[in-house]
């Protein structure tokens, strides 16, 4: 699927522009990701825009979500290789390989990076490792992000935390301007 169909997708079924926001904040991280290891940007970058597709639907029930965005991808004919992904980032039996574990890391730091830049009057411009890494140490800012899935990036597709921010960072702000992250 290209990124225009795509994008188009996401805007049919999500519901929230909240929602479409943080889909393509993970995209970008999770775009940013795949060329650091050399893997293929585009189907990771479909499974960060996919990943909380059915979020408006099934935010009540944990069960269902993503199997609910897995079958309206599996309709639309997108590459099962995406859709395994968006069943990982909530299912753990499906992280298999590592863009399916990446998009757990990448979906966590996209939340915190989206909420430090969104404090800031520079947006997500001139970002800088140390001041992200302050915010995740301070328990109160932004605490629905879980932590742990940040800090652990080393031990599941070791990339050490400050480089793994730093790609955060890039990835975001390669997305900005769509997101309203730009000053
Ligand atoms: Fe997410």
């Amino acid at each position: 699927m290209k990124r225009d169909e795509a994008i188009a997708f996401v805007r049919e079924k999500a519901e929230k522009e909240t929602t479409v926001r943080h889909l393509i904040s993970v995209e970008g991280v999770m775009r940013r990701l795949a060329r650091h290891f050399g893997e293929d940007e585009d189907s990771w970058g479909l499974v960060g825009l996919f990943h909380d597709l059915d979020q408006d639907q099934t935010h009540d029930d944990a069960e269902r979500h993503a199997y609910q965005a897995a079958e309206w991808l599996r309709e639309a004919g997108v590459d099962e290789k995406v859709v395994n992904g968006v069943l990982a980032h909530a299912h753990e039996e499906y992280r298999t390989d590592r863009a399916s574990q990446a998009v757990v890391h990448a979906d966590a730091v996209a939340g915190l990076l989206v909420a430090a830049a969104l404090v800031r009057p520079e947006k997500a411009n001139g970002m800088k490792v140390p001041s992200v890494k302050k915010k995740l140490k301070e328990k109160a800012f932004a605490p629905g992000v879980n932590r742990q899935e940040i800090t652990e990036v080393e031990d599941r597709l070791g990339v050490p935390i400050d480089e793994f921010l730093a790609l955060g960072i890039e990835g975001l702000q390669s997305v900005a301007a769509e997101i309203d992250l730009q000053p």
